[in-house]
C-alpha cells in the first residue's frame, strides 16, 4: 500500500497486545500505510532468548550485547524461542538493557517520518507519552486457531491443544510478571480483532488513529 498523503498522525504509535492477537501484522500494515518505520519489540526479546538457548549466556548479558543483525534469524519465530522470550522478558535487567534502543527508534525512526512499535509495554513503559496507543486483543481460542494455521502453513506439525496451552502459559507469564506486565495503558484504545480479518483490523485501526490525531490519512472512515 502506498504511503498516505495528508496530515500525518503524530509519532510514535504504540501497539500492544497478547501473543497472536494480530498486533504484529497490524503494526506492520499501519506503518506501511503511514510511511512510518516499524519495530517489532518482541523480536528483541526473542533474540535475547535465542542467544540464551544457543550460547548459554546469562540473559542480562545477552541483552546487553545484543547484535541487531540477528533479528532476521528465522528461528526467532519458533515456539520454543517464544516461550524462552517470555521467561527472559520477566527479568528487570533484560528489559532495562533493551529500553534505550526502543526509545531511540521511537524518537528518531530511521526513515525520519514516524515510528510504529508493537509489543507488550510500548504504551505503558517504552513510550508512555505516545499520542496514539492501541491495545489489540482477541479471544484466546481464536488466537490459538490463528497461530495453528500459521504453524501449519510453515509446515510445522502441532495440535490445537498444544498451541492453546502455549498461548495460555505466555499470557499468564506476560501479564502476571512484576516488571512491565502486559496491560492496556490508561489512554489506550482497545481493538478486539476476534471477529475481524486483517483488512478490517487495519481499517479500524486507521480510523481510530485518525480520530486520535484529528486528521485524515487516506483510508476514509469505512468502519466508523
Ligand atoms: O510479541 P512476541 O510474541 O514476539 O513476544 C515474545 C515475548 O517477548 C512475549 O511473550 C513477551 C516478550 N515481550 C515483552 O515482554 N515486551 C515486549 N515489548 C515485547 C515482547
Amino acid at each position: 500500500m502506498a504511503a498516505a498523503s495528508g496530515p500525518k498522525p503524530t509519532s510514535p504509535i504504540a501497539i500492544d497486545g497478547p501473543a497472536a492477537s494480530g498486533k504484529g501484522t497490524l503494526a506492520r500494515r499501519v506503518a506501511e500505510h503511514l510511511g512510518f518505520d516499524w519495530l517489532d519489540t518482541g523480536l528483541l526479546y526473542r533474540a535475547v532468548a535465542l542467544s540464551v538457548l544457543d550460547r548459554g549466556l546469562d540473559p542480562i548479558q545477552a541483552a546487553t550485547i545484543l547484535n541487531l543483525r540477528t533479528l532476521g534469524d528465522p528461528r526467532l519465530r519458533d515456539d520454543a524461542v517464544a516461550q524462552e522470550a517470555s521467561r527472559v522478558a520477566a527479568i528487570a535487567g533484560v528489559r532495562a538493557a533493551l529500553l534505550a534502543y526502543q526509545r531511540g527508534f521511537a524518537e528518531r525512526p530511521p526513515g525520519g517520518r514516524g515510528a510504529v512499535l508493537d509489543g507488550r509495554d510500548v504504551g505503558t513503559v517504552v513510550c508512555p507519552g505516545a499520542p496514539v496507543k492501541l491495545f489489540v486483543t482477541a479471544d484466546v481460542a481464536i488466537r490459538a486457531q490463528r497461530r495453528l494455521s500459521e504453524l501449519h502453513s510453515r509446515g510445522l506439525a502441532t495440535t490445537y491443544s498444544a498451541v492453546l496451552e502455549d498461548l495460555q502459559q505466555r499470557d499468564a507469564r506476560d501479564s502476571q510478571r512484576a516488571v512491565a506486565p502486559l496491560r492496556p495503558a490508561e489512554d489506550a484504545l482497545v481493538l478486539d480483532t476476534s471477529a475481524l480479518d486483517a483488512d478490517q483490523a487495519l481499517a479500524q485501526a486507521i480510523d481510530l488513529i485518525e480520530r486520535k490525531s484529528g486528521g485524515s490519512s487516506g483510508m476514509g472512515s469505512a468502519n466508523a
